[in-house]
């Protein structure tokens, strides 16, 4: 099995561990205007930026590892240093990386590649994203949007010309081609392929931000409490459960048996953050006493989601037995 060198020099970021908001001119090491791509991929269009923009930082967005790991290496070879790529969903980064008018330029090329109703939850450009973006983006910043899907367009045409903060710079709604680009691996296929493609280019105008919502977040929740029954007892118990609380999703997949100690694996899904984690139960100084906590395994947010997903879990676990009883708690009041 050969193993994958991975960039040597680039810090690894991802929105997870990041400051909410980050200072990027610290990151950077200059207070440079911010310019932001979306969903980069093999990151060629990414580096073209760094590249065209010396005087500028620019963050790349991408979820997918393998592009992660390409584009990184890449800039490493160039020698770029004003270029960050961040593991993170682009709605995560939206809302909580990026303060209000601190971007100046937004690039998205070729987001969600098909166009099925089923879709359509998951699409990056939705209203909510748009809002986002818009309160991001500083008066006179520029959004560029690709797509060689012609639902897409027509879907984006509907939504930027519902942003009253987006202004078309364009005759019409988009352009069918946007001289100077260079040209991104999906754009390449859609060309090769004979497909069209539908370029925007929109203004910010001085309109006031929106609001945009950011997720509540508190110092790590934990929960303490007395039971007569044992760890094994309690995973004995556990069943797959769901719950849904307004926008918030909390799947309790699996219990897993340690040493010392009970893995629950646990998937919130918030509006802005998805988190995959697991609630670590241990027994604290006694074999009657439980501490239940978030483990460090995939870095967890203290947020709201979290908060509930350790008080579901705890109160689950202490109505097992009439006999248990909560000694202690830290959790955010909802
Ligand atoms: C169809 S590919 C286009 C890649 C590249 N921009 C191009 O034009 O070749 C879409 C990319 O967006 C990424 N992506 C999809 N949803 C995303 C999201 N919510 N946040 C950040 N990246 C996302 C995917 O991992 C994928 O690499």
């Amino acid at each position: 099995m050969t193993r994958k060198k991975t960039s040597a020099t680039l810090p690894k970021l991802t929105s997870l561990r990041m400051a909410w908001p980050t200072d990027w001119a610290a990151l950077f090491g200059a207070e440079r205007p911010l310019i932001l791509e979306i969903g980069f991929g093999y990151g060629a269009y990414l580096l073209h930026l760094a590249r065209t923009n010396p005087d500028a930082n620019i963050v790349g967005l991408e979820i997918a590892s393998q592009c992660l790991f390409r584009a990184e290496s890449a800039i490493d070879r160039a020698g770029l240093t004003n270029v960050r790529p961040i593991h993170s969903m682009a709605e995560t980064a939206l809302h909580h990386l990026f303060t209000p008018a601190s971007l100046t330029q937004i690039h998205i090329n070729f987001p969600d590649p098909w166009f099925k109703r089923r879709h359509a939850p998951r699409r990056l450009m939705q209203p909510d994203t748009l809002t986002a973006m818009v309160s991001r983006l500083q008066a006179g910043g520029m959004l560029y949007l690709a797509t060689d899907i012609r639902e897409y367009a027509e879907m984006c045409a509907k939504l930027f010309a519902a942003a009253p903060g987006l202004e078309n710079t364009l005759p019409d709604a988009w352009a069918d081609q946007m001289p100077g680009r260079v040209v991104t691996k999906y754009e390449g296929r859609a060309l090769r392929e004979g497909r069209a493609c539908h370029y925007f280019a929109l203004r910010r105008n001085t309109l006031p931000a929106p609001d945009v919502p950011v997720i509540r977040e508190g110092t790590m929740p934990h929960m303490v409490f007395r039971s007569p029954l044992t760890l094994d007892d309690m995973l004995a118990h556990f069943q797959q459960a769901e719950r849904k609380e307004g926008n918030t999703h909390i799947n309790f997949l699996h219990g897993y048996r340690g040493q010392k100690v009970v893995l629950f694996e646990v998937y919130i899904k918030e509006p802005t953050l998805d988190q995959h984690v697991a609630l670590v139960l241990s027994y604290r100084e006694t074999e009657q006493d439980f501490t239940l906590k978030a483990g460090v395994l995939g870095y967890p947010r203290a947020t709201e989601g979290l908060h509930r997903a350790v008080a579901i879990l705890g109160d689950w676990l202490i109505g097992l037995h009439p006999d248990s009883a909560q000694i202690d708690y830290k959790l955010l009041e909802t």
